[in-house]
């Protein structure tokens, strides 16, 4: 018998899935830059890894955010530039690695290190410029030495640096946490900072640069503060044609969770934070709604993700990595997807070794987490038309009136095709889930299922990381019709055709 029904309406388009909702975000914290993807040893000097690059050069990472975090609103890109031995050392003034390890930054890792390893993997830069103890002169003239093709000293200073070709840097983020540790200004106070950057890095685009720039103002889980800010920075000479292009906020969820103490209850709560992004994006889409009424703001998020308790300041935020973390991950990006009408990036924290990192590396190898694997599942997604779906679904009440739909999932069209998303977010029971695709017949059926096998709480090791790769899924299909057993706590794929 059937416990889950789970329907996808063909018809009913929702919007372009961006391939950029399966974004990244890389900072100068803990060992996701440093170890992570630069190396130094004496023997080969200092480089981007190579087995990092492959696994995200295969991953096809579409865009990847950078230098920060806490570490942008601090950051002078200019100590990142020029001959390494004359880079300035500094203090990482948020990511302190305890009282031993002193938070110093070498540089050693800059603009074109960054810029340079984003076009070897293959992927989009995005770059956030430091709003919260930087000023605007600052953030447009990174613009002119990443983008600029004339003839001034800070073009010439990239091509002296090795990169002759403007690096076309589309994405621009005018801050980060404004709210906290960029500033800790109120939204009235950071709507008058935007508008002030903004001008100096707005107006180069199109002017000076042959290529457009898109412009990140950044948000705030409280909706009330996003609103405050869109209507004082709506209040420009520009009229309603300001130059703000995507407005963003962050969304990390079980950060009173410890992975090593959580029971079944705690998985069930923690799903259920993930599953708030879906209120999130709705609200913010409503904010921008009540200003933007004459051009199209993108919501972005980008920082998400597991962060639990076991990831402190003192340990670089490094945390187990779990079948359960990397479930939540495709119960978020099945949240994005039914919301590809509005979101237009997303980016997991972090790439490397940090929070719920794709990647973990030690001196010798880099293996994937089980995260990598419900990104590489997912990837079919990229780029399709996100449809709405209907679930009738047992569901489980929680405390303080939550409740968690146990089965859920996403699905969107391709040119032949409908490619279907299910999480079984219950990790106590199996669920037996009819697909139905309303509007077309399909033929054949190819499923995936992973973490079929696992606990939630299997932790990923460079021993047993080949055991979160994915299964073959049964997939019966009859008259149109998908049945599928969903192990508990396991995500699947359903191509159909
Ligand atoms: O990702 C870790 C930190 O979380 C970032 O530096 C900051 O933006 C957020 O608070």
């Amino acid at each position: 018998m059937s416990d889950a029904e789970f329907t996808v309406h063909t018809d009913a388009t929702i919007g372009r899935i961006d391939p950029e909702t399966h974004g990244h975000f890389s900072e100068h914290l803990g060992r996701c830059i440093y170890e992570g993807i630069w190396e130094a040893d004496e023997a080969d000097g200092e480089g981007v890894r190579e087995d990092v690059k492959e696994l995200l050069a295969d991953l096809e990472i579409p865009v990847l955010r950078w230098p920060g975090g806490c570490f942008a609103d601090d950051y002078h890109w200019e100590d990142g530039v020029g001959p390494k031995d004359e880079r300035p050392r500094r203090r990482n003034l948020f990511w302190a690695q305890g009282p031993e390890e002193l938070p110093e930054e070498s540089n050693a890792f800059g603009t074109d290190e960054f810029l340079q390893f984003c076009e070897d993997v293959g992927t989009e830069p995005y770059l956030a410029a430091n709003v919260g103890s930087g000023d605007p002169q600052e953030a447009a003239n990174w613009v002119e030495y990443c983008n600029y093709d004339g003839d001034t000293e800070l073009a010439d200073r990239r091509r002296e640096n090795g990169h002759d070709d403007p690096y076309e840097v589309k994405y621009w983020g005018l801050g980060n946490e404004n709210w906290g540790c960029g500033g800790r200004m109120s939204p009235e106070q950071y709507a008058r900072e935007y508008r002030r950057f903004a001008t100096y890095v707005g107006t180069q685009s199109g002017l000076m640069l042959d290529h457009d720039l898109e412009l990140i103002a950044c948000g705030f889980e409280d909706h009330e503060w996003n609103r405050r800010f869109l209507e004082e920075v709506s209040k420009s000479a520009w009229g309603a044609d300001f130059p703000l292009d995507h407005l963003t906020f962050h969304h990390y969820y079980g950060r009173t969770m410890s992975v090593a103490e959580a029971d079944e209850d705690d998985f069930d709560s923690f799903l259920a934070g993930a599953l708030e992004m879906d209120d999130h994006i709705t609200r913010i889409a409503g904010a921008i709604n009540a200003v933007a009424t004459t051009r199209d703001i993108g919501v972005i998020i980008d920082e998400w993700g597991a962060w639990h308790t076991e990831a402190i300041s003192e340990n670089g935020l490094e945390q187990p990595g779990t079948a359960l973390d990397a479930l939540s991950a495709a119960v978020v990006l099945d949240v994005f997807n039914d919301h590809s009408d509005v979101v237009t990036m997303t980016n997991i924290a972090q790439t490397i070794n940090v929070l719920q990192c794709l990647v973990e590396t030690d001196a010798e190898e880099a293996w994937a987490r089980p995260t990598y694997h419900v990104f590489d599942a997912y990837a079919p997604h990229k780029g399709n038309e996100g449809v709405r779906t209907t679930v009738d679904t047992p569901s489980r009440e929680l405390e303080d009136d939550e409740e968690l739909p146990l089965v859920g999932g996403s699905a969107s069209t391709g040119d032949d095709d409908t490619f279907v998303t299910l999480t079984n977010r219950d990790c106590r029971e199996d669920h037996t889930v009819t697909v139905s695709l309303e509007g077309t017949d399909p033929e054949a059926v190819d499923g995936q299922l992973l973490f079929g096998d696992q606990d939630p709480k299997a932790e990923v090791s460079k021993d047993n990381a080949a055991e979160f790769e994915p299964a073959d899924l049964d997939a019966d299909l009859n008259g149109g019709t998908v049945t599928v057993e969903l192990p508990a706590a396991s995500v699947a794929t359903l191509s159909l055709s």
